[in-house]
């Protein structure tokens, strides 16, 4: 088999922690006297926490000092933290247990590639930190997707070349990330939504092995994308 490696994004692949940054930007949103709604939060998903806050404060055409922003960047995670802080394994998205064990018999490595600060804190809690060989996340990457960086370093960490790598992601952003980084790109999600994709799933419930084995043979992503039309 061809070898190749792959790139996890976190919130809402692995974890469905996005519920708990929605509670965290609301109450915020809140204090300042607008309104936040879900629909607002998805524009929230795989951005960098200060971009976050940017968009959230021009949904509220409300302009700070930057001391200010600074202050509610930390409080703003601290409420996101007494959430994170009673995760457990339970919070695991279906799907991903099963993956990573066909992953592992396959022989085929994977690490996390998040804009999150807290992924590592994340995966511990669910107990998945050690089955990665690998966190690239907040703390390591200067550009935020849909910037490559984030998965080019994964890419390294995996010590493969970029087209050999796979990403699952669930954000627009991050799916332009993975493109960009020239990674087959794997939407979890609604497809419409994600449909720069290279390829489309609701869950990681739908990933067969016989999927990744598949995938594994692909040569280049270009030679892919036709072979995509060609079966529809
Ligand atoms: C992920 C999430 C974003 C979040 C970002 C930063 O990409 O999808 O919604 O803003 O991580 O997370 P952090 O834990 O550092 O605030
Ligand atoms: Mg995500």
């Amino acid at each position: 088999m061809n070898k190749t490696g792959i790139i996890f994004d976190l919130d809402g692949v692995i974890v469905d922690t996005a519920k708990y940054h929605f509670l965290a930007w609301k109450h915020l949103a809140d204090d300042l006297g607008f309104e936040f709604t879900e629909t607002h939060n998805e524009l929230l998903k795989g951005v960098s926490r200060v971009r976050s806050l940017e968009i959230l404060l021009d949904i509220g055409n409300i302009k700070l000092s930057e001391e200010k922003k600074q202050e509610i960047l930390i409080s703003k995670n601290e409420d996101y933290l007494s959430y994170i802080t009673k995760m457990g394994p339970e919070e695991i998205l279906p799907g991903v247990t099963a993956l990573l064990d066909t992953l592992d018999g396959l022989g085929i490595q994977y690490v996390l590639g998040s804009a999150s600060k807290n992924a590592t804190l994340i995966l511990k809690k669910v107990n998945l930190f050690e089955r990665f060989i690998g966190i690239v996340d907040g703390n390591s990457v200067f550009k935020a997707k849909p910037d490559p960086e984030v998965f080019l370093l994964g890419a390294k960490m995996l010590k493969l070349k970029p087209e050999k790598c796979i990403v699952f992601e669930d954000a627009i952003a991050g799916v332009e990330a993975a493109n960009a980084a020239n990674m087959i790109s794997i939407g979890i999600g609604d497809k419409q939504t994600l449909h720069k994709a290279d390829f489309n799933f609701k869950d990681l419930t739908e990933i067969s092995s016989d999927f990744i084995k598949e995938l594994s043979t692909i040569k280049e992503k270009k030679e892919q994308k036709v072979e995509k039309i060609e079966n529809k």
